[in-house]
């Protein structure tokens, strides 16, 4: 990507807090004490949460890479749902605005640390009451609700642990996720509002279960909360779909319960959440975050990236954050929920879309709301971009201090146009850089503190010690692109893939091995900024969603006239990358447009709408090497149309395949 000019690269936030008035060699320092002396910097760090048993400071951390072990905070014992709300109540926050979500049309739904806390218990109270205990898995698969929020920590609260679905998943999807949890627990919502669309989640989730059922797993309660409580269709028996007996309406049973809930105390090592995320070969996996690794990592990056000043300094403070994302993904997960709420900070989450009603919906949110801190996607910048400025700029935005984005790497086209025409060239724009394994933000710039390098996620977080690896192992040097890798542990890192050790050890530490590979190219400059270079195994980032490549080719499969199918991500203007599918039909298919409908809602059906096929192109042949692998590094340059770049085809079988299939290449629809 371009370096630009280098103006315009050092911004102040608006209003600092003087957390990050620290400047970039305080930076260096704290940060080289984070990697020389990561139990001191992190043990100090993790005494300013609260631990209803202290952790043991000779056992701060505890990082094997080849077994692998990693642990974090042993000996403490702490609840983060505690952390989150009750800390706060005690210190007198307890009337500060905790979360407020805006609804698809506009409906506000306000929380104060207070109410929350209160929600929390009821729910979690209900939950108890009905058998849920620690270590059970619970299944939640809801829009952007407050009930997600308040299941969430309801779960955390008594040592459930949850694993959030994505709402926009299939049926299929959601089933495959239930059955890998062993989750006998299911917490939904009649429906679901996106953009004036109703989304029958209850009926996805209903479906859902009877495929669990048949490969073994039964739920055995439901529990249906109506959207918002106030808004919606409401959860009742005797409804189309209710199973007496499984399905119980959660909305009337929390208001019945008792607002007061003891939090169990957890070990620091006690599971968390799982979160379940697409690798480049098999099903989706669970990725397993524990108690307070994850805790301190969350609630630290949110408190630097954002320039919070933390719960003692709450009380003072007006931010407002706004993370775009769904609670459905890790960035719901640590920045929409946790980690705002680790700092008594103000969290506003939209159930919506942008563009509904109309394209300046963000911009309105943050007028709104005062919104200071803004959190989103490129692939959302991008496609508010065509709109052009105007719906920016009919917007109030002078409460904003940071801009911050995430998931994927940003255009120059849209750093530009977001630091120009929404932070009017005078605000810091963090491009973060992490996943759903690393818990919180691993790259990143400090607002304040980094100097700003438009396509660089620039600096490593704390603890973060990033190393660029060539294939052999051999460590790169300054901007040689390899293999991103991290050196060492950090609290936040995943701990297993759920019923899957040896798969977290061969996915993550194999490869290299005393390192965690996070699957992306990179290279670092000589002054340290990391850039991002993409994925380099079959993983695609659609939207700012992962998707395993093999997930949409055996969703294809499950089509009767597809013989074999490869699919590669291909530039798009929007998405980022699109998918892109080669499909070999069985003798006697024809190709037809009837039939690449068909083959899309095939993986609708599989996957979800969010790995709608963008281009299918049907051929009977494939560019193989004489041992019969697919050679998807050539697809790729057909679908990016990149014929000048194809590389050596020496190894071909049959070279001549790629001139035909570049002929009949499919442009995206
Ligand atoms: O390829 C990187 C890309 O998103 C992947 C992680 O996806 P996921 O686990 O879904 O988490 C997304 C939200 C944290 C990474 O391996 N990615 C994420 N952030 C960036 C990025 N690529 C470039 N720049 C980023 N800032």
């Amino acid at each position: 990507m371009e370096v630009h000019s280098h103006e315009h690269r050092h911004f102040m936030p608006k209003r600092p807090h003087g957390l990050l008035g620290l400047g970039e060699a305080k930076y260096k320092e704290m940060y080289q004490e984070s990697i020389n002396d990561p139990a001191a910097f992190w043990g100090r760090i993790g005494k300013t949460y609260d631990w209803f048993k202290p952790f043991d400071d000779n056992k701060v951390a505890h990082s094997d890479f080849h077994t692998p072990d990693i642990r974090w905070f042993e000996g403490g014992q702490t609840n983060i749902s505690y952390n989150c709300l009750d800390r706060h109540v005690a210190a007198g926050l307890g009337d500060r605005p905790a979360a407020t979500f805006e609804g698809d049309e506009g409906e506000v739904f306000p929380f104060t640390y207070s109410e929350l806390l209160a929600r929390v218990s009821q729910t979690a109270n209900v939950l108890r009451d009905a058998g849920v205990s620690k270590g059970d898995r619970v299944t939640l698969c809801m829009p952007m609700i407050p009930q997600l929020m308040i299941s969430m920590l309801a779960c955390a609260r008594i040592g459930a642990v949850h694993s959030v679905v994505f709402a926009g998943f299939s049926a299929d999807a959601v089933a495959d996720r239930i059955v890998d949890a062993g989750s006998s627990i299911v917490i939904t919502a009649t429906e679901g509002v996106r953009g004036g669309k109703t989304v029958p989640i209850k009926s996805i989730v209903d479906n859902a279960i009877i495929v669990a059922e048949q490969r073994g797993v039964n739920v055995t309660r439901v529990f249906v909360t109506s959207r918002n409580g106030q808004a919606g269709v409401e959860a009742r028996e005797g409804e189309e779909g209710w199973v007496s007996g499984r399905d119980v309406n959660m909305d009337a049973l929390a208001a019945a319960a008792s607002p007061e809930c003891e939090p169990v105390a957890m070990d620091a090592e006690d599971p968390l959440f799982l979160l379940y995320t697409s690798g480049s070969t098999g099903k989706p996996k669970g990725v397993l975050h524990t108690t307070a690794g994850y805790m301190v990592y969350a609630g630290e990056t949110f408190k630097y990236i954002f320039d919070h000043p933390g719960p003692s300094g709450a009380a003072e403070c007006s931010d407002v954050h706004f993370c775009t994302a769904d609670v459905g993904w890790i960035t719901g997960h640590s920045y929409l929920t946790y980690g705002p709420l680790l700092n008594g900070a103000h969290s506003v989450a939209f159930e919506g879309v942008p563009t509904y009603p109309h394209p300046g919906r963000f911009w309105e949110i943050i007028q709104k709301h005062k919104v200071t801190t803004f959190y989103t996607a490129p692939t959302a910048l991008r496609s508010l971009m065509v709109h052009g400025d105007e719906p920016v700029l009919k917007h109030d935005l002078s409460s904003l201090r940071v801009l911050g984005t995430v998931g994927e790497p940003i255009n120059p086209e849209a750093w530009t146009w977001y630091h120009s025409v929404v932070g009017k060239k005078q605000l810091p724009i963090v491009d973060t850089w992490w996943q759903t394994e690393t818990g919180g933000v691993m790259i990143t710039p400090l607002p304040g503190v980094t100097t700003l390098m438009p396509g660089s996620a620039t600096k490593p977080f704390f603890g973060v010690k990033p190393v660029v690896l060539h294939q052999d192992g051999e460590v790169a040097e300054a901007n040689e692109a390899g293999h991103l890798t991290i050196g060492q542990a950090w609290p936040g890192m995943m701990r297993t893939i759920f019923g899957d050790h040896e798969r977290f050890r061969e996915t993550y530490f194999s490869q290299f091995p005393g390192h965690y590979t996070t699957g992306d190219g990179g290279r670092i400059d000589e002054e340290g900024n990391v850039w991002i270079m993409g994925r380099m195994d079959d993983v695609i980032n659609v939207s700012g969603h992962r998707l395993g490549t093999a997930e949409v080719e055996s969703a294809l499969g499950e089509h009767h006239d597809v013989v074999e199918s490869a699919v590669v991500g291909a530039p798009h203007a929007i998405k980022g990358e699109g998918i892109y599918c080669f499909v070999t039909l069985r003798a006697g298919a024809t190709p037809s447009d009837e039939l690449r409908a068909a083959l899309k809602q095939t993986v609708r059906k599989s996957i979800g709408p969010i790995a709608s096929p963008d281009a299918i192109h049907f051929t009977q042949e494939l560019p193989k090497t004489r041992s019969g692998k697919i050679m998807r590094r050539i697809l790729r340059k057909i679908a990016a149309g990149d014929e000048e770049e194809m590389g050596d085809t020496s190894t071909l079988a049959d070279s001549s395949v790629v001139g035909r299939l570049m002929k009949s290449r499919q442009a995206f629809a």
